[in-house]
């Protein structure tokens, strides 16, 4: 959610810190901030709202010193104003934190002499580590202890006064890495955030605390042990971060479909077969698939159940990480676990991983972040191979996790007896057909954009389809929420006449995802029911499904022609393009939308 990042150099740190908060602005963008030790003294400058205010005040008030931390900020305790922004200061020390510390309430109980200035949990940390220092502890030793009190998540970089050759580096939950420079030495909450200024970084581990100096960095285990943790080179693609001449980095995404989909595909299978390198798990032993994750790659999840169902006959379940974490849902030592998830921290989905580890027969992990926290704690980490998505509207990471999501659902089809190889092969070539038919429906951009000037005027917007097609309507609907801040819904085609359809009149959208397939027209008459209300109708459909049932609906959009059941790839684009066209009308931020951030690290 949040971001950190530390360096230590010879060189004045602010620049770097910005440059590297800009990196990090897609985790948090309520407030920016970054502190530095100067001449022995700690200092601060911090900014409401996007990281501009940062530099701006920057400009007129510098900060100088060459070991500094930074922070961008989405706001869980406290608003975002100045006072709740990081780094947060107590006596000589200043803290920067990503996460949630749980306990903070107990633990100002526990300081009642001392005078809080935010409402944040973090500030809590910066004055335990000062109530351990005032004791006569070193800094090292005082936020080694205040580890030790801290519940919760968290990631966190601590600076004391008077030390210009230290930075105390902390991971509980949320993920941190260590950089390694030329006699500079980086703290950063991703791969990202590091990727420009070294390609040598080390992932600290669970409970793992670090002491970075320039000369490089001590790291001891939760039980305070020293340890060894690996330094690797960071992948060329976490550089990657540039519009590439887009006007948002989700446009720049969301035409960079046909590409990374190919590039998945073609590590999926070769030939005219799936086939999945170093993939040991056999679907025959298994009686259930449990799917679990959250936001958009839930509704991959979704989607991949009719092709598990249909392709492989394999019963599957699919559950909200948040939900499925604490409701105690049984889980036999039979079933496989499958968790899908785009940065592979998401604090919700990790946790339920952690659950269904202890029970179930096999824990795989889909993510794009193959260092992530996800991918480390399964028994098979599968990559989608996207690319770094910054835009914190889901596209392309979208795309490739049903790409890789179809790909399992043949293989497991193909060992459970369920698909023959004529089948088997149609559907290879069917998803190998995909990056050409997406470049298709990207060409339809224009005749997108205009039509949703209209859509950007409406209060609300319902979106339909049936089967795989219907999360595709619930993706469609959280996609216009999140970007463009209309009120949005997905439904099942057939479920609108128990209900939703009290909403419809002639100010309501409703656009029908609805490839020709077996049940078309039983869409269509759920259409019907709409237009007889005076529903808007934007039928999206292909050139037999425009032709048969297109008369008298508001818009058409005509699809190149799919094998249905593969059809949510290619239907993902008018998605994307409706909701990306309609903020843009709107005039609202696409690529960092108010409230939300692009990872999830806490509940
Ligand atoms: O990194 P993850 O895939 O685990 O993230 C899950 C959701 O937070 C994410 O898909 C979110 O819903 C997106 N903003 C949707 O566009």
């Amino acid at each position: 959610m949040c971001g950190i990042i530390g360096v230590l150099s010879d060189h004045e740190v602010a620049p770097i810190l910005l440059e590297a908060l800009k990196r990090l602005e897609y985790r948090g963008y309520d407030s920016a901030g970054i502190a530095t030790v100067q001449n022995g003294a700690l200092d601060r400058r911090r900014a409401v709202g996007k990281l501009h205010n940062l530099s701006d005040l920057l400009v007129y008030e510098p900060l100088a010193g060459r070991i500094g931390i930074g922070h961008t900020r989405w706001a869980t305790h406290g608003g975002p104003t100045v006072k709740n922004a990081h780094p947060h200061l107590a006596g000589r020390v200043v803290v920067v934190h990503n996460g949630i510390i749980e306990n903070f309430r107990e633990l100002k109980e526990r300081m009642p002499g001392r005078s809080f200035e935010s409402d944040t949990d973090t500030e809590t940390v910066a004055h335990l580590c000062e109530t351990f220092m005032e004791k006569g502890l070193s800094p090292r030793e005082a936020a080694a202890e205040t580890l030790k009190h801290l519940e919760g998540a968290f990631a966190l970089a601590f600076l004391f006064e008077g030390e210009e050759d230290l930075i105390v580096a902390a991971r509980k939950g949320s993920p941190l890495a260590i950089g390694h420079g030329d006699g500079e030495m980086y703290v950063g909450s991703d791969a990202i955030a590091l990727s420009p200024l070294t390609d040598r970084i080390t992932y600290l581990e669970e409970g793992d605390y670090a002491f970075v100096t320039r000369a490089g960095v001590e790291i001891h285990d939760v039980e305070g042990r020293l340890a060894n943790r690996e330094t690797r080179a960071i992948a060329a693609q976490a550089a990657q971060v540039d519009k590439a001449g887009h006007k948002h980095f989700m446009a720049k995404e969301i035409f960079e479909q046909p590409t990374v989909l190919s590039e998945c595909l073609s590590y999926y299978a070769s030939g005219d077969r799936v086939d999945v390198p170093d993939f040991q798990i056999d679907f025959a032993g298994t009686d259930r698939l449990i799917m679990v994750a959250c936001g958009t790659a839930h509704y991959a999840c979704q989607v991949a159940k009719y092709w598990f169902e249909q392709l492989a006959g394999l019963p599957c379940d699919v559950d909200i990480a948040s939900e499925f974490r604490y409701r105690e849902p049984p889980v036999s030592d039979r079933a496989t676990a499958l968790f899908v998830s785009q940065s592979g921290e998401t604090a919700d989905t990790l946790a339920a991983l952690r659950y269904a580890r202890e029970k179930a027969r096999s824990v795989i992990s889909i993510v794009n972040v193959a260092e992530s926290s996800i991918a480390r704690e399964s028994d098979a980490a599968l990559p989608i191979l996207a690319g770094v998505e910054i835009g914190v509207a889901s596209t392309k990471a979208f795309v490739n996790q049903l790409g890789a999501l179809a790909n399992l659902a043949i293989l497991a089809g193909r060992q459970r007896g369920h698909l023959t190889e004529a089948r088997e092969a149609e559907l290879v070539t069917t998803l190998r057909s995909l990056p050409g038919l997406i470049n298709q429906a990207l060409a339809l951009e224009e005749r997108i954009r205009t039509v949703t000037g209209r859509i950007a005027e409406a209060q609300s917007v319902l979106f339909l389809g049936r089967g795989p097609m219907f999360p595709m309507a619930l993706e469609g609907a959280l996609k216009l929420k999140e970007i463009s801040y209309i009120h949005a819904e997905g439904y099942a085609s057939g479920e609108l006449k128990h209900g939703p359809i009290a909403l419809v009149d002639k100010s309501v959208p409703v656009i029908v995802l609805a490839p020709r397939d077996a049940l078309f027209d039983k869409t269509v008459s759920n259409m019907q029911e709409v237009m007889a209300r005076d529903g808007l109708v934007w039928l999206v459909s292909d050139a037999e499904g425009i032709e048969a049932a297109g008369h008298g609906v508001w818009e058409t959009l005509v699809m190149p022609k799919v094998d249905p059941i593969l059809a949510p790839l290619l239907y993902a684009v008018p998605a994307q393009l409706i909701a990306y066209h309609t903020a843009l009308h709107k005039g609202t931020d696409v690529d960092q939308p108010r409230n939300l951030a692009k990872s999830v690290t806490v509940e």
